[in-house]
């Protein structure tokens, strides 16, 4: 699905990317870990077209994107969970997700009418909010939903692109644990569903989510492999995992 080869970006004498290659195969859960400022925001941006590479290049679902802008990879199916999206806050959550769809289907589809009435915007809407699990908060308004709502919300209207690949970088930061277990279930129902790059620092979700793991050190990737092989990988114990025994 995804194919990161030799990828570099500076910013002034700070390699934030080293040299670093990977592939995300078709359908799975990939996990990109490392400590604070290994470089894994950098890497999403390049990926999203937001951040330019010096070098090296980015094969999306065979093609090279490299040098494409945004709109035109989300266009091709790749889809970042924004954490500043433009959700409004006055309008329901089923709302915001029917504008979503209607957005995706583009000004030729329905233009001229009311996103939020037309049923073939709203039915698929809503198995977006069923995915996200968030059915039972469809009619509330989006700003009176919880912080972990809100961060369902925005995946939902990413999976309202009908993306092959979906990037989310920290989907559980500033949760609480009941927020964060509801977002590992919601991770584990869009698994397979569609490809998914994650990067996530609680070690026990990555080990629980991901099907391959990449780690970064320093803007490198030190290891990409198993959940099982990364946990002995004695490299990345060294740099990454530390004295610290990660739980089965
Ligand atoms: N726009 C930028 N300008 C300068 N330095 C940056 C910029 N973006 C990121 N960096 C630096 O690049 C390194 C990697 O940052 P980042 O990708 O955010 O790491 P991570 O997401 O793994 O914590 C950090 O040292 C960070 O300070
Ligand atoms: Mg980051």
């Amino acid at each position: 699905m995804l194919k990161v080869n030799s990828l570099v970006k500076s910013f002034g004498g700070l390699l934030a990317t080293d040299n670093l290659s990977f592939e995300v195969e078709v359908g799975t859960l990939h996990a990109v870990i490392g400590p604070n400022g290994a470089g894994k925001t950098t890497l999403i941006r390049q990926i999203t077209g937001e951040t330019k590479p010096d070098s090296g290049t980015i094969i999306f679902d065979g093609k090279d994107i490299s040098d494409i802008p945004v709109h035109l990879r989300s266009a091709l199916g790749l889809a970042r969970s924004f954490q500043i999206t433009n959700i409004f806050p006055d309008m329901s959550t089923w709302d915001n997700v029917a504008l979503a769809v209607q957005a995706h289907a583009g000004h030729s589809f329905h233009f001229w009418k009311d996103a939020r009435k037309d049923p073939v915007l709203r039915e698929p809407a809503l198995v977006f909010l069923k995915q996200v699990g968030l059915e039972e908060r469809a009619d509330i308004v989006a700003g009176q939903l919880s912080h972990g709502e809100h961060r369902q919300l925005e995946i939902a209207m990413a999976l309202a692109t009908r993306p092959k690949m979906l990037l989310l970088d920290e989907p559980m930061a500033g949760m609480g644990p009941e927020e964060s277990k509801a977002m590992v279930e919601i991770l584990q129902g869009l698994k397979r569903k569609l490809t998914i790059l994650l990067i996530e620092h609680d070690m026990d979700v990555v080990f629980t989510l991901a099907d391959q793991i990449t780690v970064m050190v320093y803007g490198r990737g030190i290891a990409t492999d198993a959940p099982e092989a990364i946990r002995k990988h004695p490299e990345v114990q060294a740099a990454y995992l530390g004295e610290e025994e990660v739980s089965a």
